[in-house]
């Protein structure tokens, strides 16, 4: 007979998008709910008491007043730059050439790629994060290292070999007939194999020559269902450099739609300095915004636009972009997420925050019909959180009257022990595995 999971607690999920300051009957939040798991699966939610009635063989772990939430999902992450995350002063191509890229060069061997791969995921799950969308290096053994660390850790993860030919150190660059074949290779070899999803990556216009876009964008039409990621207008000098580089584009954005790299399944991370001619493309294309807060101020990138662009129907999810980032959580990232729009003059809901970093993020990687909300069919992958993980916490989230202000003060000031357990396709996180990368040495 097949085993019934019964997790009970406060459960809380997104059936639509919420307002920006309201949930507008978006949530679905029960104080005494549960979440019934088969086969990996959400097979019921609803209260717990009847589903406790209904299905009495299933065994049941009781999370009190745990909050239980789909796995969180970072939408863009570089796992490559887990070891240098929070490197000091510097700005974007400064910290790249810095910092970045000397690092990136250490995944041209397989046994530091393997071992980062492990460590990033074990982090991630630490923190709550079930699903992420990553840059690899321009190495195929940084990305086979990534997605077999994924595989065996059971989770849904998305990412592609970056690809760069110009403006980066000898070690890190490929060709354009490099680039293509590599990616395809690794596509072919991983595409749909388990939970894992390959994506087209170009790092950012002024690492690639036109002809190297050109070739990714040649396997992005040959292959329309993957997704493609890059940067987009992150820093104000960036933009300058791409003007010097491509003179003959109208915007930043035109460097990617003149080769075949805009369309409706790219991701385009950053995307904070926007000409309106690149936020009308942006919105008729229906492409995918990825709002990274605590790598915008930790690098001093600048304040994404988040209700304006909301506003005019993007799409848009939420990552670390780790280590730009600073932050491998997503609870400190919605926390970033909350500033940065309070810095111009937007306020935003806790509901919201927390559908960004659940089915805002799965939607945006095009996810959203497996993940990112508790509803039968949808993969159980699930992150319960303790509101009162810290004195600090405790005494405020006591306070509160209703499960927005509960939840608030863990997304302002909670990090990784928030999280009271993490389930990965039906099955318990092993703490011992997720708090393995608590050992200094
Ligand atoms: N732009 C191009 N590459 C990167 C990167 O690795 N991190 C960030 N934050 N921006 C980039
Ligand atoms: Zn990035």
């Amino acid at each position: 007979m097949t085993k019934l999971t019964l997790l009970t607690g406060q459960t809380l999920s997104f059936d639509a998008q919420p307002g920006l300051s309201a949930p507008q009957g978006a949530a679905r939040f029960d104080s005494a709910g549960g979440v019934l798991i088969r086969d990996g699966l959400v097979a019921a939610t609803g209260p717990a008491s009847e589903l406790r009635k209904a299905h009495p063989e299933a065994s049941e772990i009781a999370y009190g007043e745990g909050l239980i939430l789909p796995g969180f999902v970072d939408a863009h992450a570089h796992y490559p730059q887990t070891a240098m995350i929070a490197s000091w002063g510097k700005r974007l191509i400064d910290w790249l050439n810095s910092y970045t890229f000397p690092e990136e060069m250490r995944f041209a061997d397989p046994a530091y790629a393997a071992d980062i791969a492990g460590r990033y995921l074990d982090l991630l799950l630490a923190h709550g994060t079930t699903t992420v969308c990553s840059f690899c290096t321009v190495h195929p053994q940084s990305v086979d290292a990534y997605f077999e660390a994924a595989k065996a850790r059971g989770m849904r993860v998305l990412g592609g070999k970056t690809c760069m030919d110009r403006n980066a150190p000898d070690g890190l660059l490929d060709d354009p007939k490099r680039a293509y074949d590599d990616s395809r290779a690794l596509l072919n070899r991983w595409h749909g194999v388990h939970r894992l999803s390959y994506v087209i990556t170009p790092r950012f216009s002024p690492t690639s020559t036109p002809e190297q876009l050109s070739a990714l964008g040649a396997l992005w039409a040959e292959n329309p269902d993957c997704l493609m990621q890059t940067h987009l207008s992150e820093q104000t000098d960036e933009i300058d450099w791409v003007k010097e580089l491509f003179p003959q584009a109208r915007d930043y954005l035109d460097t990617y739609e003149a080769h075949g790299l805009l369309g409706t399944n790219g991701l385009y991370g950053h995307a904070i300095h926007l000409e309106p001619r690149e936020r009308a493309r942006l919105a008729e294309v229906g492409a995918a915004l990825v709002h990274c807060p605590t790598s915008n101020t930790f690098i001093g990138s600048g304040l994404f636009d988040m209700a304006g662009l909301a506003a005019e129907g993007q799409r848009i999810g939420l990552a670390t972009d780790t280590g730009g980032g600073s932050d491998f959580s997503m609870l400190r990232t919605m926390c970033a997420a909350y500033e940065v729009a309070q810095l111009r003059g937007q306020a935003l809901h806790p509901s919201y925050l927390l559908w960004l970093a659940t089915a805002g993020s799965a939607e945006a990687l095009r996810q959203g019909n497996r993940i990112g909300r508790l509803a039968p069919g949808m993969e159980a992958d699930i992150c319960v959180l303790d509101l009162a993980s810290t004195p600090a916490i405790a005494q405020r989230s006591r306070r509160a009257n209703d499960i927005w202000e509960a939840v608030f003060p863990t997304i302002m000031m909670g990090d990784d022990r928030a999280i009271r357990d993490v389930w990965v396709g039906g099955t318990r996180v092993e703490p011992s595995a997720a708090q393995s990368s608590g050992q200094l040495f």
